[in-house]
């Protein structure tokens, strides 16, 4: 890794989706930079772009054209391998649908990357009991998702998208289906993670209120990326 360079950085990122006869140029050239510790929001109406976006960010889809830095290592024309050692090692994924495993406890569920990491077990349980008071479950470690509200299951999943350190999480729509109160506490939760960890965070939306809560916003808008200034609006700047 290259000191000083961005988390990530993107040049003239095409994607264009082929379903029979009709194609949807979902990216049009997008051009972004995003610094180690930034705490970022995409923003844009509803197939804008914005999970195609993430998921070229995330290393879970490829563009068709332009290039792509992650931790200052170029990844054009980068094997499978090398991208899914990336991905494991350096991004969190959070989703709006939070994704967890129905028949593990939260605990179980927030461990799981550190099994798949291969993390012994003194260490994994440390870790675990951390970020549990950290997201504020301790009272619910042993329950299973059916038995949590959505807030609590999204900072389960943000709990399991952060316990192997990740460098860059990436959230799409992490509060879309969380009423307002609760969304707003999902945004702090993850800012103040992304500080206390030194977490560099990416997450979509296309709620005006969330985006207004993160330090910096990307629009995006038929496939083009442009950034809006901050007004000293209603959210503190770091
Ligand atoms: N797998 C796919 N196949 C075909 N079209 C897709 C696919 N994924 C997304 N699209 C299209 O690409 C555009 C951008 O979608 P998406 O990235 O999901 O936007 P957003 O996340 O902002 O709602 C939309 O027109 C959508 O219909
Ligand atoms: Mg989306």
């Amino acid at each position: 890794m290259t000191t000083g360079s961005p988390i990530l950085r993107l040049r003239g990122i095409h994607k264009t989706y082929v379903v029979g006869e009709s194609r949807v140029h979902a990216l049009r050239g997008i051009d972004l930079d995003i610094e180690a510790g930034e705490f970022t929001a995409l923003e844009g109406p509803s197939g804008c772009g914005k999970s195609t976006l993430l998921n070229i960010c995330g290393l879970l889809d490829r563009a068709d054209q332009g290039e792509l830095h992650l931790l200052g290592e170029k990844l054009n024309g980068a094997g499978e391998r090398r991208f899914t050692r990336l991905r494991r090692e350096h991004i969190g994924f959070v989703f709006q649908n939070y994704n967890l495993l129905p028949v593990l406890s939260a605990a179980e569920n927030i461990e799981y990357p550190l099994l798949l990491s291969r993390t012994p077990r003194q260490a994994r349980r440390r870790q675990v009991d951390a970020i549990i008071e950290q997201v504020g479950l301790e009272a619910f470690a042993g329950h299973r998702p059916d038995h949590l509200s959505g807030g609590q299951r999204q900072r389960v999943a943000i709990a399991r998208a952060l316990i192997n350190r990740p460098r860059l999480v990436i959230a799409d729509e992490p509060t879309a289906n969380l009423d307002t109160e609760t969304a707003s506490q999902m945004i702090e939760l993850m800012r103040g993670l992304g500080r206390s960890r030194g977490t560099t965070f990416l997450i979509a939306t296309h709620d005006d209120r969330m985006a207004r809560r993160c330090d910096r916003i990307i629009t995006l808008l038929d496939g083009v990326a442009g950034e809006k200034r901050e007004n000293g609006g209603d959210h503190e700047m770091a």
